[in-house]
């Protein structure tokens, strides 16, 4: 392998940059070349890239977003637009393609290295952390950190005013994010879509609370949550049912995708990257890279991307006992 082709795609993640600078730099040491397209898979199609090296990488292990940029292609989901990426790939002479993304970025990157034959090694790059081949996608514990800097501001201002907040949370239709940042902000009640609570509980839980004399509430609602109504009209169900609350709303959006990446995930994108590369050297191709029990290991695509996204349930007992 002389060249290798690294591109970032779907929704950006804290520590793509750190995941592109490790690729580049491993590229660097291994005496590789190395190219890096824009936007994803279109970046591929319209053979837009640029050309990086050790130094074209410096200072942006920091940096939020993604220097590549990132983009969810349509045209990459037909047979023309893969074989048109296909054939710039042969043009420019890469190789192999490292493609960091999540779910979707996976699944093109599978169908098309068996179209054309040409190799690839995904890594997990998305906040949602819904991918099974790795305990931690790259961007996670970022977003975990924002959201409950975010929710712990809130809380402020709910207790100043005696209020109850639903606080809507992204993850798409996996609930880690939800889970997660509601034990560690403290919510009271966290809904998540692997868990259906049911409108009844939520409200005897509220009611609970205010007899165990809370004055505020905080409510961590994942996005994709299946108790049948969004935040707006579960805040106005609640505001029906049980008066005495003064609710509000919060959806928190893409903020949770921005920002300066964690330590946790600037070194889970130079390992998993460094990985990357050494695997395509040695031969491997088609296959995803994760952290699994602190090992990196690789896995492959139909492994990695099982439904089963294993949330630790467990946290929902620990988060109910707690908001007692
Ligand atoms: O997959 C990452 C994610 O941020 C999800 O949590 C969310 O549902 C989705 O992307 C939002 O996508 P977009 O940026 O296209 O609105």
């Amino acid at each position: 392998i002389r060249t290798i082709g690294v591109m970032t795609s779907g929704g950006d993640s804290p520590g793509m940059n750190a995941a592109i600078r490790a690729v580049a730099r491993a590229c660097s040491y291994y005496n590789v070349k190395c190219i890096g397209f824009y936007r994803g898979y279109q970046g591929m199609i319209e053979n837009d890239y640029c050309e990086l090296n050790a130094r074209s990488v410096r200072n942006i292990i920091s940096a939020g977003g993604t220097i590549l940029k990132s983009a969810r292609s349509e045209d990459f989901r037909t047979p023309e637009g893969r074989k048109k990426a296909a054939e710039n790939l042969k043009k420019s002479d890469v190789d192999a393609m490292i493609l960091i993304g999540g779910d979707g970025t996976f699944k093109g990157g599978k169908i098309f290295s068996e179209e054309h034959d040409i190799p690839v090694i995904g890594v997990p790059g998305t906040i949602d952390n819904d991918i099974a081949g790795t305990n931690f996608t790259i961007g996670y514990d970022t977003a975990l950190n924002t959201v409950v800097e975010a929710i712990d501001k809130i809380r402020d201002t709910a207790s100043s005013h005696d209020r109850l907040f639903f606080i809507e949370v992204m993850g798409r239709d996996a609930g880690f994010i939800a889970l997660n940042s509601g034990v560690g902000a403290g919510a009271e009640e966290i809904l998540i879509p692997e868990e259906d609570l049911g409108l009844d509980r939520l409200l005897e839980s509220l009611k609970r609370s205010k007899r165990s004399g809370k004055s505020s509430s905080i409510v961590v609602v994942c996005e994709g949550d299946k108790i049948g109504k969004n935040v707006y009209e579960l805040a106005d169900y609640v505001t029906d049912n049980l008066p005495d609350y003064d609710v509000r709303v919060t959806v928190l959006g893409h903020m949770q995708r921005g920002g300066s990446p964690s330590c946790f995930d600037r070194t889970l994108a130079s390992r998993l990257c460094v990985k990357a590369v050494e695997l395509l050297l040695d031969g491997e191709e088609n296959v995803m890279v994760g952290l699994l029990n602190n090992k990196i290991v690789a896995t492959n695509f139909d492994e990695g991307l099982k439904e089963d996204h294993s949330i630790n349930k467990e946290l929902l007992r620990i988060s109910d006992i707690l908001s007692v």
